[in-house]
């Protein structure tokens, strides 16, 4: 009896103390916006984040975001922006099969590796990468069924010329998806990213202060709906889950 009442105690000390961790990590986050670097081109930052998105999770949200993006459009030319290793761009492949898709990225570093990618995987006929700015995209005007992007917006320097592009780039009738965190996600989301930064990531992502860095970075959803509106996306709406938010739609017009 006795020492189930030290248990108890102990216990309870123990989730007070985390508790009051927690809240007091959740209280000195940053509110306003932190803009972080553009680019991901540090060789030992591309590599270490490879192997981050290589993780099961990243996969599954990965998986979800190619089942949405290719229920919108599954036929025709696609690109990803901001594809970074190219596991998004693979997905895509594999889910649809009589998509083609063009990776677009700022960072040469992440292109070797989603090119390498792609070869392992034998689908690189399907799936081609260019270096390049997504606000200056390397398509024609009205050439693209879909444009994809994922946890790249944050980075963007000029993410309303991004949506412009996307705009310029889609048919009409074209499907776009961009999905990304939201800085305003709530206390066990934020903690969770707090955690893996200072614990999980490896130590080179831990030195530069990823993936808090990119919470910081990320939009809240009146943000990214300003940034929409003065764009010239058409048919977007906006949805949102505890960590992350989507602009998604079809552009309307002639
Ligand atoms: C965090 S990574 C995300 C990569 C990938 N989309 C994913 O979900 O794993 C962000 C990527 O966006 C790229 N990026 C940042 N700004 C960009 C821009 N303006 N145009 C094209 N790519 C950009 C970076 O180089 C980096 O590879």
């Amino acid at each position: 009896m006795a020492k189930n009442r030290w248990g108890l105690f102990v216990g309870g000390a123990l989730l007070s103390a985390a508790i009051a961790g927690g809240w007091s990590v959740y209280t000195r986050r940053a509110i306003e916006r932190i803009p972080s670097a553009e680019g991901l081109d540090d060789p030992t930052i591309a590599q270490a984040y490879g192997r981050v998105a290589a993780l099961p999770q990243m996969a599954l949200m990965r998986r979800l975001v190619a089942q949405r993006a290719t229920a919108l459009c599954a036929v025709g030319e696609a690109a990803d922006i901001g594809c970074g290793t190219g596991l998004l761009a693979t997905e895509l492949a594999r889910q649809a099969p009589d998509l083609h898709i063009t990776g677009v990225d700022l960072a040469a570093e992440m292109l070797a590796q989603a090119q390498e990618h792609t070869s392992r995987m034998g689908i690189a006929g399907r799936v081609t990468f260019r270096l390049g700015n997504g606000n200056r995209l390397p398509f024609e005007d009205r050439s693209l069924d879909l444009a994809v992007s994922t946890l790249s917006l944050h980075h963007w320097a000029d993410p309303v010329g991004v949506f412009d592009e996307i705009a310029r780039v889609l048919r009409p009738g074209g499907a776009f998806l961009i999905a990304d965190l939201r800085r305003d996600m709530p206390p066990p989301g934020y903690l969770l990213v707090w955690f893996a930064t200072k614990v999980v990531v490896p130590p080179t992502l831990r030195r530069i202060g990823e993936p808090l860095a990119s919470r910081n970075a990320a939009y809240d959803p009146y943000e990214v709906a300003r940034l929409a509106q003065t764009s010239r996306l058409t048919g977007w709406r906006m949805t949102t889950g505890p960590l992350w938010l989507t602009v998604e739609g079809k552009m309307i017009g002639a």
